[in-house]
């Protein structure tokens, strides 16, 4: 495809917040042009008319499963749920069977999306440590140079303070962020599955408290600050881990931090019962805490919102919630899942939504994409922000059915996915 017209989208100015009529023409994989109007000649046509044209999602937190679980997700389900979800740039991350923590490992996850992949562009991250199991630090350099976007134990905590601070010159040497995964294991018991709090005494089980998260956070700033290192804060959850960022922030650290969607819209009394679909980690935690992280997002104290999709099988996810692995996806729910619930009750913008599931994770680590530009990259979702529909994991085209979603109604699918200009997803219903 060499040229495409985009007639008649709603495009979304961001220093106002204001939505406009606009066309948009591409040409070789770039934005040639927006504007009133726009004639002339081009190899595809597509009137967009009442759907919104925003620049592609990005997810810089995702698990693709292979190599290894491939039968949790493979990188061609993983990426095509990515596209399904309007999402155009994804970071996977290293526990996979083996773990990334080689070059050749990171050039094999590359080398996989562009022959298996259907067009989503795929940041590897590597580990902090060999095996991600804690002491032997990775080769930081070698990672960097085959392609790696930041290092990262996700899954686990890295629990020696000294490894971490060596982890972090290291990674400050060659500038690569450091993502972690914040979690004191120290503070949990066995089996460990749901927030302390209520809904744990209440059903009798062993919970994992907040301080498990911001005894890390706190650790890391610390250990991070004299390094000049960029120190990520994964998934956060707690409202004690959001006070530390943002009076890290204050003092002007090179702290960024992410939430999933699951945290910003479900809470621990949301939980029916003892449903491993509500199984993840970090857990959903008190009405508190959900509210300080919606706070927290508006401010700035948190940067940008990642999914964290972890797709299993629905195998694993039926065993016993003390016994069932953590995690739930998120790429094929997130947009309408945020724009329902947190757009449409008045809690963010439009505008203060897409920012954050675009610009700002792209800005947090430097990327040239996430902005709808002339002369930009043709990375760009369509919207129907007035289709309804309902959750039905059955029609993901991940492998991973465990959402806690199931039956939700929503409003605001992504219809259309253009990666540098290309169609990598079209909802069939277009037609
Ligand atoms: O819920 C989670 N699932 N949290 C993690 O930290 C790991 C992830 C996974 O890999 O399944
Ligand atoms: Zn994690
Ligand atoms: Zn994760």
């Amino acid at each position: 495809m060499k040229t495409m017209l985009l007639k008649n989208g709603q495009l979304l100015d961001f220093a106002t917040g204001a939505r406009y009529t606009a066309d948009v023409r591409l040409r070789e994989g770039k934005v040639e042009r927006i504007g009133g109007d726009l004639l002339g000649e081009a190899d595809e046509v597509l009137d967009l008319a009442d759907k919104l044209v925003i620049p592609g999602l990005i997810d810089l937190h995702i698990h693709l499963r292979e190599p290894g679980w491939e039968e949790k997700e493979t990188i061609a389900t993983g990426t095509q749920a990515a596209a399904r979800g309007g999402y155009t740039t994804v970071a996977c991350m290293p526990n996979t069977r083996p773990v990334t923590d080689t070059p050749a490992g990171v050039r094999r996850i590359l080398q996989m999306n562009e022959r298996q992949g259907c067009g989503v562009r795929v940041l590897p991250i590597a580990a902090i440590t060999q095996a991600s199991s804690g002491s032997e630090l990775t080769d930081m350099a070698g990672l960097k140079e085959a392609g790696a976007l930041a290092v990262s134990d996700d899954g686990v905590g890295v629990q020696s303070p000294r490894v971490m601070k060596a982890a972090m010159r290291r990674a400050a040497l060659v500038d690569l962020p450091v993502v972690a995964h914040c979690e004191e294991e120290d503070l949990l018991v066995p089996g460990a599955c749901v927030h302390d709090g209520d809904f744990a005494r209440r059903h009798d089980l062993p919970g994992i408290p907040g301080e498990a998260e911001s005894i890390h956070v706190g650790r890391d700033l610390l250990l991070a600050e004299d390094t000049g290192v960029h120190y990520h804060v994964c998934h956060i959850s707690a409202e004690s881990s959001l006070r530390l960022v943002r009076e890290a922030k204050a003092r002007g650290q090179r702290v960024t931090a992410e939430v999933t969607p699951h945290h910003l819209i479900l809470c621990e009394e949301d939980i029916p019962g003892p449903d491993p679909l509500f199984k993840m980690n970090p857990p959903l935690r008190s009405s508190q805490d959900r509210e300080a992280l919606i706070q927290g997002l508006k401010d700035g104290t948190i940067d940008f919102i990642a999914t964290d999709h972890a797709p299993h099988t629905a195998e694993e996810k039926r065993k016993e919630i003390r016994e069932a692995p953590f995690g739930i996806v998120g790429l094929e729910t997130a947009f309408p899942l945020l724009y329902t619930h947190l757009v449409l009750t008045g809690e963010l913008t439009l505008a203060q939504l897409v920012e954050r599931m675009t610009r700002f994770p792209a800005r947090a680590f430097g990327l040239p994409w996430g902005v709808l530009k002339e002369g930009g990259i043709a990375d760009l979702t369509v919207v129907d922000l007035a289709a309804e529909r309902v959750v039905n994991p059955q029609e993901f085209a991940s492998k991973g059915k465990n959402t806690p979603f199931i039956g939700w109604k929503l409003k605001g699918w992504p219809v259309i996915t253009l990666r540098a200009g290309e169609i990598i997803y079209r909802d069939p219903e277009l037609g």
